[in-house]
């Protein structure tokens, strides 16, 4: 009895021990690669890939900008970790010769439910920074959305768009009365036809990682901000606003209840508060408490979306549109071509996820596909 007392504990501490993998093993080998020098884009087989080339090939202080998450990084590690707490329910014996991957959102069409979420300083990874994510999103006919704080211009992106290209940007919303209405005029002037205004930073969040290397933590964004300045900033504008960071069931209500036609489920790729909950516990959070919303509003997420199984799970959660952020920064390392590869990997990977689960039309995918029983057990009780 003892024996096997002591063999249990064993084994359990083998299995609480299980570390952290930020670069899962892939099979890619770095062996003839000099540090400083980027792999073959053949050998970019998966997401993962490209963050590791990028580590490999970046200075140290750039890639430490693009991979910091806040303070002890438990959101950032645990949105790498929980998409394996949801397991799926394939559905067999359908017909899988033909699998719908496009995408609809606030009346938008794309080729594939994923897009480029808003990140700052492209131009850490390449000189033609954002204009190479707003081309190979044109060419691949999926959504992007440059972050206000780019390297190129708001008009030096829009410049790039392929003709009939539908393209997002995100405002921080400024302190300064003049800049914010400047910052709204120019994004509309430049043909932008939706805005994600990011909720989810009233401050800079604590990044170590960033900090080291003397990155400015400091922001001028408008820290006062409520749910009726949002109102009002929504009269500035013809374009959609949609809130970037809603991460409470609670505040998806506020969100229609202010008459916004989207929302984005996200914590910044857990770069802000760090043990926030995730994009996943949220949107069951409203699942279960307001599922009506999906209906109201349409809805996108992100967070540690690396493979194809990852942006099922948040479709089949009720999301529209799910947002990849370090992954195309990273694949930027090869330019233009670097991003389109990295679309083509994940599509791909959406492609063969659907058809062994048996979802012919990804616009159809529901919460049957899901067994939640792992994820409803952090479930907080509201
Ligand atoms: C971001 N993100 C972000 N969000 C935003 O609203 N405005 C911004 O300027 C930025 N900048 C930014 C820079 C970098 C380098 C990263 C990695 C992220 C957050 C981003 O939009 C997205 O929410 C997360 O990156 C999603 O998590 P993953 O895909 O990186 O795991």
């Amino acid at each position: 009895m003892r024996a096997a007392l002591f063999l249990l504990s064993l084994a359990l501490g083998v299995l609480a021990e299980r570390p952290f993998i930020n670069e899962p093993d892939t099979g890619l080998v770095f062996d003839e690669v000099e540090i400083g020098s980027l792999p073959s884009l053949a050998d970019m087989i998966a997401v993962p890939d490209f963050e590791a080339a990028a580590r490999h090939y970046m200075p140290t202080r750039n890639y430490s900008y693009y991979r910091t998450g806040s303070s002890g990084e438990y959101s950032y590690r645990r949105a790498l970790e929980i998409f394996s707490e949801v397991r799926l329910r394939p559905r067999l014996l359908r017909d899988m010769r033909n699998v719908s991957l496009s995408a609809s959102i606030l009346g938008y069409d794309f080729t594939a439910p994923f897009f480029i979420a808003p990140a700052a300083n492209a131009g850490l990874a390449h000189p033609l920074a954002e204009l190479n994510l707003a081309r190979a999103a044109g060419k691949t006919g999926i959504l992007y959305a440059p972050s206000l704080s780019a390297s190129k211009t708001i008009e030096e992106i829009a410049a790039a768009a392929a003709p009939g290209q539908i393209m997002f940007h995100q405002l921080y919303v400024s302190a300064n009365k003049t800049k914010l209405a400047s910052d709204l005029q120019r994004i509309e002037a430049a043909g932008y036809k939706g805005i994600f205004v990011t909720i989810d930073n009233p401050i800079h969040g604590i990044r170590q990682r960033e900090a080291r290397f003397g990155f400015s933590n400091t922001t001028n964004h408008d820290g006062g901000l409520t749910w009726a300045g949002f109102k009002a900033l929504q009269e500035m504008t013809k374009l959609p606003l949609i809130p970037k960071g809603v991460q409470t069931v609670e505040d998806a209500r506020l969100a229609v209840e202010a008459g916004v036609k989207a929302i984005y489920v996200s914590n910044h790729g857990g770069r802000q508060l760090d043990t926030s909950q995730q994009p996943l516990e949220t949107l069951l959070e409203i699942l279960r408490y307001a599922p009506e919303i999906f209906e109201q509003v349409d809805v996108f997420a992100d967070g540690g979306v690396r493979y194809g199984t990852d942006v099922l799970k948040l479709l089949a959660m009720g999301v529209k549109m799910v947002g990849m952020g370090r992954p195309p920064m990273f694949a930027n390392v090869f330019g233009e071509e670097g991003v389109t590869a990295l679309v083509e990997v994940m599509r791909r990977e959406v492609w063969v996820d659907a058809a062994n689960l048996g979802v012919q039309d990804v616009k159809k995918i529901d919460p049957t596909y899901l067994n939640l029983k792992r994820l409803e057990q952090y479930m907080a009780d509201l």
